[in-house]
């Protein structure tokens, strides 16, 4: 046994979380793809086949009010809200990231502009929403002096195509800007800033205190999207003072394929919120089905439409695996094992084989190791073939996720030693 496959055995021997694996549906490959779409949890299936015939076979519409599923949408959003660091009643599940950081962005833009005093179409403030004035060229009459919108300029497409839409809805500017040029990129016209807490490329964990701070000295409203720090490390919203935040539920939350994001509004920004998309759902009398719309009180505000049960369901379900597992736990472990899987790929790759684009300082890094490669689309073909599952992002990035939950050291070894023998040209 190698020296490293011997330290493996011992940091799994020490692993306080190597019992949650048994929570989840796996097998002998290494899945190191749990950054992308988490695995099943163990439960899920036998909960979505209730849901489906109970609830929705035999109570039908009943279940509604008798299966939970009218409440579900801030039901589960607190059951997220301890993984992120928020007290509950300011998370909203439903709809996917993308209409999430659309309702997000517009609606912080509206914020910072009611919080100067100029309001949405002449500063109402009355916490009522929508109104007129709306339309292309401007989000009312009185844009004030607020009319940027900053965004990571790394950023994750989604977030920066939609940004560019809210900016032109909302009569802003749109800046790309670095997330280390932001701090001196705000000023007095900074309506909101769109930022990403890890980047989803290189595995980059940005400073959220420290710029959610820069953000509010400048009078500017921070929205942070959490797509790859939820359910990997703490991200403190409350603590930090984070106004708006979203993120999905497929990858470290194990919500499964297309489950439904969640909106963050900080609690006392909530009868302030005007969401561009206000729904139905959304009202404060919802089956009053009155023509004129009056939002509802806290985190339903953050609703549209009828939400998407099945897969919601199927997400409280897989919520499960947290019980009795702390997000400080997980942060522990998810360190060391990137930097095992760093030390192992240091110890058997080919030098100057691979790049690594992670940070080394533990506070700079997500939980991802982004190695670059210039044949990275075949080298994952063929890692993927032999049972080490990371992804490929173009042009020329090997990427691989690590999730506490179920990754252990062993897996991380073998992961470095294929990847290896891939690199010298191993494999098929
Ligand atoms: C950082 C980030 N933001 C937004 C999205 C878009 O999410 P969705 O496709 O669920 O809308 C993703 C998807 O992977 C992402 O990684």
């Amino acid at each position: 046994m190698s020296e490293l496959a011997f330290k493996a055995r011992e940091l799994d021997a020490g692993d306080e979380l190597a019992g949650v694996r048994a929570r989840f549906v796996l097998d002998e490959a290494v899945y190191l793809d749990g950054n992308s779409l988490g695995a099943l949890p163990a439960g899920v299936p036998g909960r979505v086949e209730d849901v489906v015939r109970r609830q929705w076979g035999e109570l039908r519409i009943r279940s509604w009010e008798e299966s939970g599923w009218w409440t579900a949408p801030e039901r589960i959003g607190d059951r997220i809200a301890p993984l992120v660091g928020a007290a509950a009643g300011q998370i909203v599940v439903g709809d996917s990231t993308s209409v999430n950081v659309f309702k997000a962005l517009v609606g912080a833009v509206r914020l910072a502009r009611l919080a100067d005093g100029r309001g949405d179409g002449g500063g109402r403030g009355d916490g009522r929403g929508g109104g007129g004035g709306h339309g292309d060229g401007g989000d009312g009459g009185d844009r004030g002096g607020r009319d940027e919108i900053v965004v990571d300029a790394t950023t994750f497409p989604t977030d920066g195509y939609i940004a560019g839409s809210a900016a032109r809805m909302t009569g802003c500017t749109l800046r790309p800007v670095t997330p280390a040029e932001i701090p001196g990129a705000l000023g007095d016209r900074t309506a909101a800033v769109l930022l990403n807490h890890v980047d989803y490329r290189t595995g980059r964990l940005h400073d959220l205190p420290g710029l959610t701070a820069a953000v509010h000295a400048a009078g500017a409203i921070a929205v942070w999207d959490l797509c790859h720090s939820a359910g990997a490390l703490p991200v403190g919203l409350d603590e930090h003072g984070v106004d708006l935040a979203v993120g999905c539920t497929y990858k470290y939350l194990n919500g499964g394929p297309g489950s439904p994001a969640y909106l963050y509004v900080r609690g006392e920004l909530q009868d302030r919120f005007d969401s561009p998309l206000p729904g139905w759902n959304s009202h404060a009398d919802p089956f009053g089905m009155r023509p004129d719309y009056t939002p509802a009180a806290g985190a339903p505000r953050g609703r549209v439409g009828t939400p998407d049960i099945l897969s919601m369901l199927a997400l409280e379900a897989a919520l499960e695996v947290w019980d009795g597992v702390s997000i400080e736990s997980v942060r522990t472990k998810s360190l060391a094992l990137t930097d095992f899987f760093l030390e192992c790929v240091a110890e058997y790759v080919p030098a100057g084989r691979v790049e690594s684009l992670t940070p080394v300082p533990h506070g700079e890094r997500g939980s991802q190791v982004a190695l670059r490669c210039a044949d990275a689309g075949q080298v994952m073909e063929r890692l993927i073939r032999q049972g080490v599952v990371g992804d490929f992002r173009h042009p020329d990035v090997l990427r691989f996720g690590f999730t506490p939950l179920y990754v252990g050291f062993a897996d991380v070894e073998r992961a470095a030693g294929v990847l290896a023998g891939v690199l010298r040209g191993g494999g098929a």
